[in-house]
């Protein structure tokens, strides 16, 4: 087994995992140095490509930013979202997760929960390659944010799938806007680490769009938390800089290239 996928299966029950979502070589370097998981999420979708949904993200998308985010990864576990349709069946599944494997190097892939596909999930794991679930709110296949569990009804069919998708071999799986009361019973009922997104404390380890919790992407539901608002700090920069050209204050003589030296 992937030596970073066996480091995190020890950290369920003892300390907790964490994981953001990345686009780029930039933010994936400095992501690197905190992150047990970096996701390349299809979220890129509404963040990098103003989509309303995440459907029209491609193999080539996805792939694409892979390979620049893959650059600046060294330590962190690198899981990529196979986008919606390239795993409707187990053959296609296959064909498409060894080719983002192959392209990408990733660690993994991640794939969302729908109808039954866990004989996806167990064709991908017995070809060796890891896979990571997800379930709740799966943007995939479901058009609106809902919380999910929040009867004893929906909490079962929560703990089933996320059973389910262990015994078909997954290494963990992202549980989106769950109650709090489902997550901490599918937390406790499966071996593999829970990460949750909007899904409480009692999750294995947490995940956010890094462009919403950097105050970038003007997303911010309830569980998002804004750790800085790069927006307005960028806002400034931009009319700073408009400001010093305007005035001829930039390029100064410090930013002529005279000589053979260019940094
Ligand atoms: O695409 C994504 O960024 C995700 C996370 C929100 C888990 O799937």
């Amino acid at each position: 087994m992937n030596l970073k996928i066996k480091k995190l299966l020890l950290k369920k029950n003892k300390s907790k995992i964490v994981s953001l979502t990345a686009y780029s070589k930039s933010i994936a370097k400095i992501l690197d140095k905190y992150c047990d998981i970096v996701l390349v999420g299809d979220s890129m979708a509404n963040v990098l490509y103003g989509h309303d949904n995440t459907h029209r993200i491609t193999l080539s998308n996805i792939i694409q930013h892979s390979l620049s985010v893959r650059k600046g990864i060294k330590r962190s576990l690198l899981v990529v979202d196979m986008p919606k349709e390239t795993y409707s069946n187990p053959i296609k599944a296959l064909k498409n997760a060894k080719l983002i494997m192959k392209k990408t190097k990733c660690d993994a892939v991640k794939l969302e929960n729908y109808k039954d596909n866990f004989k996806i999930i167990k064709k991908l794991v017995n070809n060796k390659i890891p896979v990571m679930g997800h379930i709740g709110f799966t943007p995939q296949f479901k058009k609106k944010f809902k919380l999910e569990g929040k009867n004893i009804k929906e909490i079962n069919y929560l703990i089933k799938t996320a059973k389910l998708i262990e015994e078909a071999g997954a290494f963990s799986v992202v549980l989106e806007c769950v109650t709090p009361k489902a997550a901490r019973m599918i937390t406790n009922i499966t071996t593999i680490p829970t990460i949750g997104i909007g899904s409480s404390s009692y999750c294995d380890g947490q995940v956010l769009v890094t462009d919403d919790m950097l105050g970038l992407s003007g997303f911010y539901p309830k569980f998002v938390k804004k750790y800085t608002d790069l927006n307005r700090v960028i806002e400034k920069a931009i009319k700073k800089y408009t400001r010093d050209v305007k005035l001829r204050n930039f390029p100064s003589k410090k930013n002529f290239l005279n000589g053979t030296r260019v940094r």
